[in-house]
């Protein structure tokens, strides 16, 4: 048996949905599966790493072998991501919720009979990439952020890139069209400081055993965290 070539690294995976309450029994949400990020927990961890896998509520269920951390709303997965570091990378194919209900209710909220409807008010969540991408010291070697775009996807997630301060960007065609929102597979351009790599289209497996090749292409002969 020979060890993987990402024995005695630590990876850590976000991925899934997250819910942001509205009350106690109501939230906003978004259609992640969390099947991305899933298929890249389990290839890392195939690859001899240990990683820790912070999901939202996603609907495909958890890789097993994996230090699991579930959590619902955007500040939890910050606060998850923050707890789990330091880590020698670190990949966020989470699908997170930008805003959160500002005057969520304590209590199920009710109709007061007025047929006045209620107003929500949003503020805007941490953007967990740009957080840990500009950290200082205790930054993971390797930040891989992902990119959902329907038109010049290229152009869009070079541009996201260097906004976030990532490494990496994994983007992804999600128009209509393409079927890949939902679908088994995925069809995606890494865009590093080398400039964009178009991948085939293959199933969403195949792209997490690829990019888990590929960060460990890269973190071999860095130092490990
Ligand atoms: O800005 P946008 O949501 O398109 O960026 C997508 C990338 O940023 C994904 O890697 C996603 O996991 C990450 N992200 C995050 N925290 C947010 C929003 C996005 O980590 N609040």
């Amino acid at each position: 048996l020979t060890a993987g070539p990402l024995q005695g690294r630590h990876v850590l995976v976000t991925s899934g949905p997250t819910h942001e309450p509205i009350d106690p029994v109501r939230y906003i949400a978004n259609r992640s599966s969390g099947a991305q990020g899933t298929a890249i927990a389990a290839a890392l961890r195939d690859l001899g790493a240990r990683v820790t896998f912070v999901t939202g509520p996603a609907t495909v269920p958890p890789p097993a072998g994996v230090d699991l951390r579930r959590v619902e709303t955007a500040r939890e997965m910050l606060a998850a991501v923050e707890a789990a570091l330091p880590a020698d990378a670190a990949v966020f194919a989470a699908a997170v919720a930008d805003w959160r209900v500002a005057n969520a209710a304590g209590q199920k909220m009710k109709k007061d009979g007025s047929g006045q409807a209620p107003a929500l008010e949003f503020a805007e969540n941490p953007d967990i990439l740009a957080t840990v991408s500009r950290m200082g010291p205790g930054r993971p070697g390797l930040v891989v952020g992902f990119a959902a775009e329907t038109e010049k996807v290229v152009d869009h997630a070079t541009a996201k890139r260097a906004r976030k301060g990532c490494d990496w960007i994994v983007a992804n065609d999600v128009s209509p069209e393409t079927g890949i929102m939902g679908g088994s597979e995925n069809a995606v351009v890494l865009i590093s400081e080398r400039g964009a790599e178009h991948w085939p289209r293959m199933a969403k497996e195949a792209v997490a055993q690829r990019l888990a090749r590929r960060i460990a292409d890269q973190l071999i002969g860095q130092p490990v965290t």
